[in-house]
């Protein structure tokens, strides 16, 4: 089994020198100067030991707990400075081993031969299939005013969470005008529809036969073909459908309409995370108040993130004025790029996978980030705020 090893150290005097030991050993190197740059080169390999070097930005304990959370197909080795050994930092990191970068050739060799073992072992198993029952966490893209990006936000942010080896389906809930399979680029044989139809109230109920197996391996779940088949899909329905999908996936994306209907009403009280997408206009602003206020009313509030889409320089509106109005924190934002976008739809194929550089891609790709983390508040910024919050009223009770 080839191994791909990647280097990380700002600093390049170490990194080439442990390029040199493994060109020796004829292993397949590869140096990255930044984090960031590593992340996307870990997300187009599989099986990869990572060795972190000396780093001064960015604390080498915390990136390898990142690289053990999200790529489960990485295993990292610490080759640090002597006095920044701290075995119990390296084993709550997921680190395989930490060691003194002075050390004796030989120990190294030793540390990436026990690396390799571990990553044949996890690479062993990721193949076994998995009898394990999953628990996918549900996430809804969802506002109340047409043409915000909500579809393009789902297909994107599917695309971003498959590539980090989970398995992913995604829900065209737009019932009567969905477009994620045009967005995939594929024609559906069987919908949403045809699993009522002939499953749900004919058959067993299993939806195996309904899905499309995207070639990316994202799992679809289509909408009807025809607007008015709409109506005949229910609550019930899709109460059913994700009960049964949970166990089957990781993470299930749901793209809705721009309105709340019964069957979007379910997937929503039934998600994980709401993904509410403002832009810089006053009608989306209007419309997402009510959205919130229509959520509050249902107790969903404490699962809306505020994503603001197409962000960009806009005369009398700033994000301020917006999170002002929604009474909520913006989490997450994209920036407007109608040539990528326009012309991924044309391609049929995703940016996140069509142009991985450009500004949107990356914006999703570090929302989808966030959502696999599980933090509770998509960004950092948001929990530092509420922090404050708290601290500001206990200070209040404190006087009183
Ligand atoms: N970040 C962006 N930059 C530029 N154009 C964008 C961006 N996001 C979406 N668009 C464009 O906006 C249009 C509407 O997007 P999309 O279909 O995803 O919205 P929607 O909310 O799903 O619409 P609907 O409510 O009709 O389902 C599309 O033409 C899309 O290409
Ligand atoms: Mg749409």
């Amino acid at each position: 089994m080839r191994m791909n090893y990647f280097i990380l150290s700002e600093k390049r005097m170490y990194s080439t020198a442990v390029k040199l030991m493994l060109d020796e050993l004829r292993k397949n190197s590869k140096i990255y100067d930044t984090f960031a740059e590593l992340k996307t080169g870990l997300l187009e390999s599989r099986g990869t030991v990572v060795i972190i070097g000396p780093n001064s930005i960015q604390d080498p304990y915390e990136i390898c707990l990142e690289i053990s959370r999200m790529y489960p197909l990485a295993v990292v080795l610490l080759l640090v400075q002597k006095q920044d050994i701290d075995y119990k930092k390296a084993m709550f990191s997921g680190a395989v081993d930490v060691l003194d970068i002075e050390s004796d050739e030989s120990e190294v060799i030793q540390s990436i031969q026990k690396a390799e073992k571990i990553l044949g072992l996890t690479l062993k198993s990721d193949k076994a299939p998995k009898e394990q029952e999953k628990e996918a966490k549900i996430i809804t893209v969802c506002s109340t005013k047409g043409g915000v990006g909500k579809t393009t936000i789902s297909v994107n942010t599917a695309v971003a969470l498959n590539k980090h080896n989970l398995k992913v389906a995604i829900i065209d809930l737009d019932l009567q005008f969905g477009d994620v399979s045009l967005l995939f680029d594929v024609q559906p044989t069987r919908t949403i529809y045809d699993w009522v139809k002939q499953s749900y109230e004919n058959g067993d109920k299993s939806i195996d036969d309904y899905v499309l197996h995207h070639k990316s391996g994202i799992d679809i779940f289509a909408a009807p073909s025809l607007p008015e088949f709409a109506e005949l899909i229910t609550g019930e329905h899709i109460h059913f459908l994700l009960d049964n999908m949970k166990t089957q996936y990781d993470m299930i994306v749901i793209d809705t309409p721009p309105s709340f209907v019964e069957t979007s009403l379910v997937a929503l009280e039934k998600s994980d995370v709401i993904l509410l997408i403002a832009s810089l206009d006053l009608p989306a602003l209007k419309n997402g108040k009510l959205a919130i206020e229509t959520l509050s009313l249902l107790e969903l509030r404490d699962k809306i993130h505020v994503i603001l889409n197409r962000d960009s320089e806009a005369e009398d509106m700033t994000k301020d004025i917006v999170e002002d109005v929604l009474g909520m924190k913006i989490e997450g934002s994209i920036p407007s790029d109608y040539r990528t976008v326009i012309s991924s739809i044309n391609k049929g194929e995703s940016f996140i996978t069509s142009a991985p550089r450009t500004g949107v891609a990356k914006a999703i790709m570090k929302m989808a980030e966030k959502l696999i983390n599980g933090t509770p508040n998509i960004d950092g910024l948001s929990r530092k705020k509420d922090k404050k919050r708290k601290e500001w009223s206990l200070f209040k009770r404190a006087k009183k």
